[in-house]
């Protein structure tokens, strides 16, 4: 539980995190994953409940649990005046490690986030994907048992991501624990053994993504996207008229709209104001008998359902707005 005066930003949270297991914190802004976060790594004290961090109370023992954990926070705090290089060194020192052992820790790590090139510059000049490498490789100079990671792939771009996710799913083969918050369902879906779907400071559902995935969605989705509507038009009314310039000569009429020569060709249909999901096991199906019924979307598309998907169905919202 974390309150803020009268605001309760995390509320019923009620997880067990397994050794060895990355389990996730999926939610969007605001849904109080990094206040959680902040609690498990003894920066920030709760305002009630109950809290274990590798078995100890944060506010009991803080510097031995953060001794053994290592912490990237969802802000890169690296200090500026010194080059890449020493920042690790710096960072090592405060846990007490020898000269030596920093030095020969900061070029390992160097490696790891790719930034041997980078070393003796300044941290100013690095981009900010390069921080965040850098922000991920000092939270591992003491070898971390537990791994804190608040949004660890924020601001990477594609290549930097993904070599980040290989770089976390070797550091859990190793045997280190993860906790992940993430508003990138994608991320959660590479990552996370477990996760929970934290929406307003509470847990809406929680398991693997696959779990998830076959309770709150069906396994296919067809995505049907129609013209926008004019201001004032309920959007799925001109989507089926024949005005504007993507109409398709076709039975469409105003009077005839879409979304009711759909509704039995789905488990569910989910109304965005320019699009329709259909969730359904079969999208190709779905999308020739909407078809055969004469229903002209601008485009379609047929995937697989996501942790989107399942927060879209839990929240009625979707993860990044
Ligand atoms: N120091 C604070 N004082 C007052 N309110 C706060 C404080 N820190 C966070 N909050 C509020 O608590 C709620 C949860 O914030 P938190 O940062 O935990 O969300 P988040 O899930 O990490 O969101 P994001 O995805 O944007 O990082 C928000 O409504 C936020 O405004
Ligand atoms: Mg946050």
């Amino acid at each position: 539980m974390k309150r803020f005066g009268d605001f309760t930003a995390v509320g019923g949270i009620d997880v067990e995190v397994q050794r060895g297991e990355a389990f996730g914190f999926l939610g969007p802004n605001g849904a109080g994953k990094s206040s959680t976060m902040r609690m498990i790594a003894c920066v920030s004290p709760r305002t009630g409940g109950e809290l274990r961090v590798l078995g100890m109370d944060p506010d009991l023992h803080g510097p031995q649990i953060r001794a053994r954990i290592g912490v990237v926070p969802q802000g890169d705090i690296l200090d500026t005046e010194l080059t890449v290089r020493q920042n690790l060194q710096v960072y090592g020192r405060y846990f007490g490690f020898s000269r030596s052992y920093v030095q020969a820790k900061a070029t390992e790590l160097l490696e790891f986030a790719q930034l041997t090139e980078k070393a003796d510059v300044n941290v100013e000049s690095l981009s900010g994907g390069m921080k965040r490498r850098l922000t991920i490789a000092r939270s591992l100079v003491n070898d971390p048992e537990l791994l804190l990671l608040d949004e660890p792939t924020t601001g990477l771009d594609p290549q930097a991501r993904h070599l980040l996710w290989e770089r976390l799913f070797r550091l859990k083969q190793r045997g280190a624990t993860q906790i992940i918050t993430t508003h990138y369902m994608d991320e959660a879906q590479q990552l996370c053994d477990r996760l929970v779907v934290m929406d307003n400071g509470t847990i809406v559902a929680g398991g693997t993504p696959t779990e998830l995935i076959s309770r709150y969605a069906t396994r296919e989705v067809l995505e049907l996207r129609f013209p926008q509507a004019q201001p004032g038009e309920p959007a799925l009314v001109h989507a089926g008229s024949s005005a504007g310039p993507s109409a398709v000569a076709g039975p469409q009429t105003s009077d005839n709209p879409p979304l009711e020569r759909l509704t039995d060709l789905a488990d569910r249909i989910e109304v965005l104001p320019d699009r329709l999901l259909l969730y359904t096991a079969d999208g190709e199906a779905a999308l020739t008998a909407a078809h055969n019924r004469g229903v002209r979307p601008m485009t379609s598309l047929v995937r697989r359902s996501t942790l989107e998907d399942v927060f879209l169905r839990l929240t009625g919202r979707s993860l990044v707005d």
